[in-house]
This record gives structure tokens, C-alpha cells and sequence, in this order.
């Protein structure tokens, strides 16, 4: 199933139950969360508190929450406790990086790695059984309505391959620079799960803006066919 995922990180942080209603109402399927420490990126946003307010005034979809942050595995259980259903933690972050996977299947999450743009899909070749999703970085993580990185198409591609190769059924995420003009191309290569902030929370009507960019990514995933 293909799927939008806003990300509330281009949402009004003092307004994020009112926020989030249109997109719900729109049918969204889970929401992005993206949490960011100063250290591992160049910003700051949110913690497990946040995500425990959200939950409580949304409490029938998944949160997909990204974690950009140093030492991830010191914080699942509070982000589990908060609300969070999927959990996704960058391959640079970890050094254990199976161990880290490992511990959030067992608080009960389905567990996602991430690559930055400079990193290969093939440092996760050895672990992809073990992973619930794969999330492409389609920009350098930090910051929402930065410019799509091409490159990351022949990623999604590639991973796509091993998936079918192998007979694996994670999912493929994409994250940064997905708007109506770049929909297409990451869909087609192989991408299931979509993350849009700016061009759903940027500008006009939210609700609206996800349910064109769903029909964006239902009509290429036709084409593919
Ligand atoms: C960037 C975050 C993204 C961000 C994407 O570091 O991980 O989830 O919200 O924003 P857009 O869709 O505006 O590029
Ligand atoms: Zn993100």
C-alpha cells in the first residue's frame, strides 16, 4: 500500500492537534514525526513530551517518528511510552546498529533504518532482513522544504532490487524534497511510503494538498505497473 506521510515538522508547533485535522480528515494513514537534538543535526525540535500531547488528540494512526539524534537507543523506551509505532534511527548514529533494531521490535515497534544521502545502501545488506522499513534521505536531514537530491531515486532503486531479489518485504520510505514535481520518479523506482512537510503543511489547504499528492503517487504506482 502506498502511503503520504505529513510530516509535522512544517506544521505550526503551537497548533499541531488543530494542525493535523485536515489530513486526518483527508484519510491520512500515519503521521511523520521528526525529532532532532542539535547534535546530529544542525537543529532542534521535539521530544517524547510532545509526542505524548500529539497522541492524546490522535490516537488512531501510527507516528512514525525519525530520530535525529545521537545515542537513539537511550531513548526508544520514551518514545514507545509517548506514542511512537514506528521507530526509525540513522545508520550513522548507530554503532550497534542491529542491536538498536533489535530493541525496538522488542518495546514493540516496527523498526526502520535511515541513510543520509552520502551513505550507500549497501551498508545495510546484512541487516535488511531484519528491518520493517528503509527511509532514504532525499535531502541532508535538519531542516523541511529543502531541495530534492536526484540521486536518490537510483537508491530507492536499488533497494528495491535487493527487496525483490532476496524476497524481503520491508518497505521503502523516502524522506525530503517530495512535492508533485518528484512524486512520480520515487514511486516508480520503488518507494511506498511518502514524506511530505512543506508541500502539505507549506502553504493553502493541507487537506487538500495530501490528497493530491496521494493521487500523485497512486497514478505513477499505476504506470508502473
Ligand atoms: C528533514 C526531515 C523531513 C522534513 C521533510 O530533516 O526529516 O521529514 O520534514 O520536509 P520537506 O517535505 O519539506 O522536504
Ligand atoms: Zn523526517
Amino acid at each position: 500500500m502506498i502511503e503520504i506521510a505529513p510530516s509535522i515538522l512544517s506544521a505550526d508547533f503551537a497548533r499541531l492537534a488543530e494542525q493535523v485535522q485536515p489530513v486526518l480528515d483527508a484519510g491520512a494513514t500515519v503521521l511523520h514525526v521528526d525529532v532532532m537534538d542539535g547534535h546530529f543535526v544542525p537543529n532542534i525540535t521535539i521530544g517524547p513530551p510532545v509526542v505524548a500531547a500529539l497522541r492524546k488528540h490522535v490516537p488512531q494512526i501510527p507516528f512514525d517518528v525519525h530520530l535525529m539524534i545521537e545515542k537513539p537507543d537511550d531513548y526508544i523506551p520514551a518514545f514507545v511510552d509517548a506514542g511512537a509505532s514506528w521507530i526509525s534511527v540513522h545508520q550513522e548514529a548507530c554503532v550497534h546498529l542491529h542491536r538498536v533494531v533489535e530493541h525496538i521490535r522488542s518495546r514493540g515497534a516496527l523498526a526502520g533504518v535511515v541513510i543520509n544521502p552520502a551513505t550507500p545502501v549497501d551498508t545495510l545488506t546484512d541487516i535488511l532482513d531484519t528491518l520493517d522499513y528503509v527511509l532514504v534521505m532525499s535531502v541532508n536531514p535538519g531542516f523541511g522544504g529543502q531541495k530534492f537530491i536526484p540521486h536518490s531515486v537510483a537508491k530507492i532503486r536499488h533497494l528495491a532490487h535487493l527487496r525483490a531479489e532476496r524476497h524481503l518485504s520491508f518497505r521503502i520510505e523516502v524522506d525530503g524534497g517530495i512535492a508533485l514535481d518528484t512524486i512520480g520518479a520515487v514511486v516508480q523506482a520503488g518507494a511506498d511510503i511518502l514524506v511530505a512537510g512543506n508541500a502539505v503543511f507549506g502553504r493553502g489547504d493541507s487537506g487538500h494538498n495530501f490528497q493530491q499528492l496521494l493521487q500523485a503517487a497512486r497514478s505513477a504506482t499505476l504506470q508502473k505497473a
